[in-house]
């Protein structure tokens, strides 16, 4: 059973990461997106919210055959890993810029549990550019983000922006 840990913070999920798990579900057996739980950082969308919507878009994923699972973490990533009995966890790089952060984690993520692999995969060029960052700024200003995310995340970040928590 070859199971994988994409972990991160999707605030919101995007185009850019429905391609890495569709990606991911060729090469895993199983992949639990797993969306860290951080006190110190401040979201746009809350904890329950993201797992929502992560669950809405993983239904159709499924639905065409991959086995995706949604949690939620809090503390050390090779921690949770390891309790999941993950054997590898994926980070999609999109560019250069991305590497040495990534490499960093990777390693250190090594050190710490050797036994677990870190698996980098590119996104489609199409969403080499994406970010959650970019997609909240842009919307936030006024700008279009179809196509960069799903039509009903836009229709939720509509909303969250009309009223607010
Ligand atoms: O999507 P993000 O915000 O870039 O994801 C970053 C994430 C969640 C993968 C990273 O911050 C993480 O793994 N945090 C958990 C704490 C941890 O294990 N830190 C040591 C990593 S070397």
């Amino acid at each position: 059973m070859r199971r994988a840990i994409y972990p991160g913070s999707f605030d919101p999920v995007t185009n850019g990461h429905l391609d890495i798990i569709e990606r991911g579900c060729k090469l895993f057996d199983e992949i639990i997106i797993s969306i860290l739980i951080n006190p110190e950082k401040q979201p746009f969308f809350t904890i329950e919210e993201r797992l929502e919507m992560l669950a809405e878009v993983v239904k159709d994923i499924n639905q065409g055959g991959c086995n995706v699972r949604i949690d939620s973490f809090r503390g050390l990533l090779v921690n949770y890993a390891v309790a999941q009995e993950a054997n590898a966890i994926v980070r999609g790089i999109r560019a250069i810029s991305d590497y040495e952060y990534e490499l960093q984690m990777a390693l250190m993520n090594r050190r710490l549990e050797p036994g677990i692999e870190t698996v980098f995969m590119m996104p489609a060029e199409t969403y080499s550019y994406v970010s959650s960052r970019l997609v909240k700024e842009v919307f936030q200003l006024g700008g279009t983000i179809s196509g960069l995310v799903p039509p009903f995340i836009e229709q939720r970040m509509k909303e969250k922006l009309e009223s607010p928590r």
